[in-house]
């Protein structure tokens, strides 16, 4: 028989060691469905809803709590929270915030999953979904009426780069009372500090640069002082729990972060450079180069550069000819979740949502790894000869 303290695996270290218990340089993985109370009147607080704590799996245990509490940090924010994937972040976010009879002002240059649940589930509940250009600034004043509800940016866009002006158009929410929201993937919390700029919820994709290793699937959102009432209710209520494993892998991401960051940075700026010399691209759409028509923009608020780009070529290639090319590669491998350590390209005709100037063209996207840049270079060099 077994006591109520008696837990099988469960060993009391303090009991045992006192001071010398163990401990590692890292947290531990904490993951479990139940939450023991040490006192019944602790249990009786929880059924009431006033215990100050954690009382079930759901709401997220130390891993989690550790990880948002280490982004939250970083995004300069009130509160952060996991969720199971950046979609996840992106949806939950969007949920927590829209009601039946809103509108939601959509950049045309967003992930288009993010499009998606717009038009196929926030119209559903008759929210107004209008799309508002890549690279707009205090123009949305024209957008914004009685009904606008939220302004959903991704800056730059994860396809096609374009990037928003931040400042003008927090001036312009700010006086209309309008929540601002940014996908902040790309740069990350080290390359752009949206709260700092005046946005109310930065999400990221820890999937991409922060996990950095391509294994695992994880979001995040964090929130300012004015909206974190609102939103820890609507987390609370949809207790969408992330995993603590995939927290932990994300934790240990972060410590690295800077230095993988600096080195797609270096690298994907000598690609990207040696691209704009070669004679059959005709644009590099990557927003640290002066060529990009918002660098001044990127200049004025990022603090560096992360490791996605695109291209296009000068002549229009048939469908064929740009999978010999993608097939030819032998370093880039194909794959649409970038920001790990291995580089990947993505080649398609883009179209997207509003006007864009590389309409219809093969819209080639690189996301630049760890490998060695001259090597990339080279395994580009031979890739383009079967263009012939
Ligand atoms: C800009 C951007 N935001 C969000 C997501 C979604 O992230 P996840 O794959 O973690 O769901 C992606 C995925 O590619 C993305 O590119």
């Amino acid at each position: 028989m077994t006591k109520k303290n008696d837990i099988v695996g469960w060993i009391d270290y303090t009991q045992k060691y006192g001071d010398r218990k163990i401990r590692t340089i890292n947290p531990d993985v904490q993951s479990g469905s139940t939450v023991l109370f040490n006192h019944f009147e602790d249990m009786q607080l929880a059924m009431d809803h006033n215990y100050p704590g954690v009382d079930y799996g759901t709401h997220g245990l130390s891993t989690q709590k550790a990880f948002e509490e280490a982004m939250c940090k970083l995004e300069n924010g009130h509160i952060s929270y996991a969720f199971p994937s950046g979609i996840s972040a992106i949806t939950n976010t969007l949920m927590a915030f829209t009601k039946s009879g809103d509108e939601v002002l959509l950049c045309d240059n967003v992930y288009s999953p993010t499009a998606s649940f717009c038009h196929n589930i926030l119209e559903k509940y008759n929210v107004k979904i209008t799309h508002i250009e890549s690279n707009i600034g205090a123009e949305i004043r024209h957008y914004i009426n009685d009904k606008t509800k939220l302004i959903f940016l991704e800056s730059p866009g994860s396809n096609t780069f374009e990037i928003q002006d931040i400042s003008a158009i927090v001036k312009e929410a700010k006086k209309a009372n309008v929540l601002s929201i940014l996908d902040n993937s790309w740069a990350t919390p080290l390359f752009l500090k949206p709260l700092d700029l005046g946005i109310d919820i930065t999400i990221q994709s820890v999937t991409k640069y922060i996990c950095g290793h391509s294994d695992i699937l994880l979001g995040c959102a964090t929130v300012n002082q004015k909206y974190a009432d609102e939103f820890s209710k609507y987390f609370e209520t949809v207790e969408n729990y992330a995993n603590p494993q995939d927290c932990y892998q994300a934790l240990r991401g972060l410590r690295s972060l800077k230095v993988r960051l600096e080195a797609h940075q270096k690298s994907a700026f000598e690609v990207a450079r040696w691209l704009d010399k070669n004679d059959i691209i005709e644009t590099v759409i990557h927003p640290g180069l002066e060529s990009h028509p918002q660098h001044d923009l990127w200049k004025r608020d990022f603090s560096g550069a992360s490791g996605l780009f695109a291209f296009t070529f000068k002549k229009s290639y048939s469908d064929e000819k740009i999978a010999l090319f993608a097939n030819s590669l032998e370093i880039f491998a194909l794959g649409f979740s970038w920001g790990g350590y291995k580089s990947l390209l993505t080649a398609r005709p883009y179209k997207r949502d509003g006007e864009w100037v590389h309409d219809g063209k093969h819209l080639v996207r690189l996301s630049i790894g760890l490998e060695d840049s001259s090597e990339l270079i080279e395994d580009l060099k031979q890739g383009f000869r079967v263009l012939g």
